[in-house]
């Protein structure tokens, strides 16, 4: 099939570009030709690369519509209007199938855990809204207008060769270094509020399975999360065993902690993260399209720190 995939060689386009060619489909990949993909792969001279800036190309997604794909996985939507106008240009091409990028951060806070992919959110920002608005007016396509459309939610993207949410939840790769030394860090409150991550290559694995399964998958909404959910003390327990440190985890009320951490920016995102303390459902995704997530979250995290340590970004005393 004539794939192309909108914004692909960032987390998940570095898995998910090279499953497609070997499952050969003829792959075009969508980007202002800046980024290049965190992992090496033969199959990437096989995809044609086509550069183009979504934020400066007026006719964007009618560039997209001529392209004349039988799917179209678009990985960087952000606004509700983009994607109006994405589904205008489209209707009138060969298109079986359109999946979206969309995110946990649709999800507000949780009256039952884990979460429903496909039930009502309450997003906290205005990023979870437009992506919320999104998912609501794709469903509304796909139900009126049977615009063929699946939607796919990615928790924290983790993986080798960029940096991730750290145990205290927010981006800083100092507190791993922190941990790599032994010394102290302090979690929010208990420590029991969650993070969800997920490996990029499982985030492919679930657009892979949605464009197989096709029929079950038009009309869902999945959550690309793996199995469980990771406690901030689970996620701080697991990075001291890996640097073969003692635990030295120090906890404070959340007013206490935002003094700690001494940066608004840092606290707001945290905050963000944890006011959610994700835990979300790949039921549907497990029962309709067959996902089956490689990396538990521990793993997930473990790989993007050997990858830390593997760069330099940490220094691990010998
Ligand atoms: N990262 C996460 O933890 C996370 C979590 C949940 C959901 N998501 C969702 O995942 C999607 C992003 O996927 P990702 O994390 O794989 O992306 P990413 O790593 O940020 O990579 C972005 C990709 O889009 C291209 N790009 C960026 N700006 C562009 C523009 N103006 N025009 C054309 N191409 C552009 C980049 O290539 P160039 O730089 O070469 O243009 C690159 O291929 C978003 O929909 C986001 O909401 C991400």
């Amino acid at each position: 099939m004539k794939v192309v995939v909108i914004g692909g060689s960032g987390h998940i386009g570095s898995y998910l570009i090279p499953m497609l060619v070997r499952e050969n489909h003829q792959v075009t990949m969508v980007s202002r030709g800046k980024s290049k993909p965190y992992v090496r792969d033969w199959a990437w001279d096989k995809a044609e690369l086509v550069s183009m800036d979504r934020s400066k190309e007026p006719d964007f997604a009618e560039k997209i519509a001529e392209m004349n794909a039988d799917v179209v996985i678009d990985l960087i939507c952000f606004k509700l209007e983009e994607v109006k106008e994405m589904v205008a240009a489209l209707k009138d091409t060969d298109l079986s199938h359109y999946l979206y990028c969309s995110t946990i951060w649709t999800h507000g806070r949780a009256e039952t855990i884990p979460a429903d992919p496909n039930g009502v959110k309450q997003p906290l920002d205005e990023y979870g809204r437009q992506k919320y608005e999104s998912e609501k007016y794709l469903m509304h396509e796909y139900r009126v207008n049977q615009f063929p459309v699946s939607i796919v939610s990615p928790g924290q993207i983790c993986g080798p060769g960029w940096s991730i949410i750290n145990p205290l939840g927010y981006g800083g790769d100092d507190v791993f270094q922190t941990i790599a030394d032994g010394k102290e860090i302090s979690l929010p409150n208990h420590g029991m509020e969650t993070l969800h991550p997920v490996h990029g290559e499982d985030v492919a694995q679930v657009f892979m399975a949605a464009m197989t399964h096709r029929t079950q998958a038009l009309g869902q909404n999945f959550h690309a999360v793996s199995e469980d959910s990771l406690t901030l003390y689970g996620y701080a327990m697991a990075m001291y065993r890996f640097f073969g440190q003692e635990p030295n985890i120090n906890f404070l009320s959340w007013d206490k902690w935002v003094d700690y951490v001494e940066s608004d920016k840092k606290a707001s995102i945290s905050y963000h993260h944890i006011a959610r303390s994700g835990y979300y459902s790949i039921e549907n995704a497990k029962e309709l399209i067959g996902y089956r997530p490689r990396y538990t979250s521990t793993q997930v995290v473990e790989a993007s720190i050997q990858s830390y340590v593997d760069r330099s970004v940490i220094n691990v005393k010998k």
